[in-house]
């Protein structure tokens, strides 16, 4: 997710590019850059960085750039490391077009070589180049706007563009598919965004672009049209929120919008991984040797707090999926543990910002014995992608609530088709197994989605719960890292005492602690356990334990057994704990903020702890 601006008009572009910028940093923050149509109308000049939009701010300070045509973008990288060839905008080769992009083109790799060997030279890394020289191959006969026209008609993937040249320096064009883009209306001037923060300072008018429709833009005019050309008529809706809230795209907390985001993360994370007819599984990044992962006979997950919980859950996925066993330990112990750990090993390092210094400290051990080190991280050209053979990227977007909750559903994906991958290779599963699997998994955003459409139910549900002093998180199975994850959530938030145990584990002592003062959170799908959790229940009711239990829509017996329950929809156990992830988010947040607690920057609390 990176946040791009746009403008035209008779203002000077370069400061309300960089304000624009600096309200979309919540997008992405690891390299930017900004490029206008300099006052002699005939050239092009860009300014970029890596690092935050301070750093470009700088370079802009020295050497300013004039025009009142431009755009801007900061990044989040996906494809190339934050460095400056790879940061926005990019260039044709006769720098005569500049674009900046937001998304993800799935099949740039095939278009990059059908560019170089038509003579085209390429500057970065980055999928987004080859728009641009797409755009400069079609440019040659014809405007271009219908440059860009064809060029789109090339793209697979996800995209926000913005497109200017020198050639014809009166226009700006947008274009969107997949990832938003928005068109501000002003007098005299009008602007393209990702997002309405960019631009709230300059206009309150703004037309929110739909999937497939490009914007022509020039100081006096705005038309949109489909990408086939149809002109398509557009009035502009007036925007009242402050630009605070609208960074949070309206929801009153980070952590509320990125619980929000999970079900189209999931989508656009499959979509990108596995092929749609084939149910192939590629990862650009991972480069551990298939003959390596053929060979490996163990498995050792390590990381940090919700990582460490989505690690564990990978266990029962990978042992259930691969045969092979998998051992699961929190970075702190695991870097000073005796490790039986060698090059047989194949250690699965898990991180959200991938500079954790345990997790770090971690990897180090694990190569210095030996083992191959695979990372899931989601913050591309962090310190763990580098140090390890291969990563997988999680690909949610700048995760900025303390609270990770995006990420470890993302970090779940990412475990769940790893063992698809790992079983098709050592040929555990058979295809039509791994198809079957791929199915279902295809099916958890919608699942996702019901869940959150039921929001208001699981609100209630918290703040009649909220005044409790401690609470229990129980689940079995691969729900027992779930109920791990829940309590964790609720802890780090809202500050209240909460343990998440293995339900299995009550009578060998927690169970001492149930009485009506204590609030008790039960998973209970439909699994294999179910009739076990059960019995859980029927323990703590006995005990006038408070109970909320998640469980499977339709299940009405469960009723019999606790007080008040959240509804899921049906879906194989296997990917069970993708689904209840969101109610165990959401019981955390809403019971937080009924306490008046700084939900996004929870006390005491780091988004990335790099200190031991
Ligand atoms: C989770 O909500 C916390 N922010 C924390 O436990 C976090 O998961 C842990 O610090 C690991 O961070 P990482 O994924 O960036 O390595």
């Amino acid at each position: 997710m990176c946040g791009i601006v746009g403008y035209i008009g008779l203002r000077p572009a370069q400061p309300l590019l960089l304000n624009g910028l600096k309200s979309l940093e919540y997008r992405g923050y690891d390299s930017s850059g900004v490029a206008t149509i300099l006052s002699n109308k005939n050239s092009i000049s860009v300014r970029k960085s890596p690092g935050k939009i301070v750093a470009l701010e700088n370079i802009l300070k020295k050497k300013p750039l004039s025009g009142s045509v431009g755009i801007a973008h900061t990044r989040w990288a996906t494809h190339g490391a934050p460095n400056q060839e790879n940061s926005h905008p990019h260039l044709d080769c006769q720098s005569e077009i500049a674009v900046v992009h937001n998304g993800i083109i799935e099949n740039y790799v095939s278009l990059k070589a059908e560019l170089i060997k038509e003579g085209h030279k390429f500057t970065s890394q980055t999928d987004t180049e080859v728009i641009v020289h797409l755009i400069e191959k079609f440019f040659k006969s014809g405007s271009l706007e219908e440059a860009t026209r064809k060029t789109i008609a090339r793209l697979e993937g996800a995209f926000a563009i913005g497109v200017i040249s020198s050639k014809e320096p009166g226009i700006l064009i947008g274009a969107r598919m997949g990832s938003p883009l928005i068109v501000g209306v002003g007098k005299g001037e009008n602007f393209l965004a990702s997002d309405a923060p960019a631009i709230l300072d300059s206009t309150r008018d703004i037309i929110f672009l739909n999937e497939k429709e490009i914007a022509v833009l020039t100081k006096d005019k705005v038309r949109v049209t489909d990408f086939s050309g149809k002109e398509i008529p557009k009035t502009p809706s007036r925007i009242n929120w402050d630009i605070t809230s609208a960074q949070k795209s309206g929801y009153p907390h980070f952590m509320l919008k990125e619980i929000n985001e999970q079900p189209k993360n999931l989508e656009n994370f499959l979509k990108a991984r596995i092929n749609k007819e084939t149910n192939k599984i590629t990862f650009q990044e991972q480069h551990i040797p298939e003959e390596t992962l053929k060979n490996i006979t163990n498995i050792s997950v390590v990381a940090c707090g919700t990582a460490y919980h989505a690690g564990f859950v990978g266990k029962y996925i990978i042992e259930s999926l691969c045969a092979i066993p998998v051992a699961v330990d929190v970075s702190s112990e695991f870097r000073y543990r005796d490790l039986l750990i060698d090059k047989n090993t194949l250690v699965i390092a898990i991180s959200q910002s991938g500079e954790t210094a345990d997790t770090l400290a971690g990897v180090k051990e694990a190569k210095r014995r030996g083992a191959a080190v695979l990372a899931i991280c989601n913050v591309l050209g962090s310190t763990l992608t580098r140090e390890a053979d291969g990563v997988i990227y999680t690909h949610a977007g700048p995760e900025i609530g303390v609270a990770s909750t995006k990420a470890y559903t993302a970090q779940l994906a990412a475990l769940y088709i790893f063992a698809f991958y790992l079983a098709e290779i050592r040929k555990i599963l058979p295809q039509e197994q791994i198809n079957k699997y791929v199915a279902q998994l295809r099916l958890v955003p919608h699942l996702q989605q019901e869940v959150l459409k039921d929001q208001q139910t699981i609100a209630d549900l918290a703040h009649k719960h909220s005044h409790f002093g401690s609470f229990l998180y129980l689940g079995r199975n691969i729900n027992y890292p779930s109920a791990l994850e829940g309590a964790l959530k609720l802890k780090e938030i809202s500050y209240i005492p909460a343990e998440g145990y293995a339900a299995g584990e009550m009578k060998h002592g927690p169970i001492a602690l149930i009485d009506e003062y204590r609030a008790v959170v039960c998973i209970a799908c439909e699994s294999k356990v179910y009739e076990k959790m059960v019995s859980n229940l029927q323990e703590i009711k006995a005990r006038k334990g408070k109970i909320i239990t998640i469980a499977t829509q339709g299940d009405e017996k469960i009723r019999e057994h606790t007080e008040e329950v959240i509804y899921v929809p049906k879906c194989n156990e296997l990917f069970s704990p993708l689904v209840v992830a969101l109610p165990l988010q959401l019981i955390a947040y809403h019971v937080a903020v009924k306490r008046g607690c700084d939900v996004d920057q929870p006390r005491n609390l780091a988004k990335s702890v790099t200190v031991e």
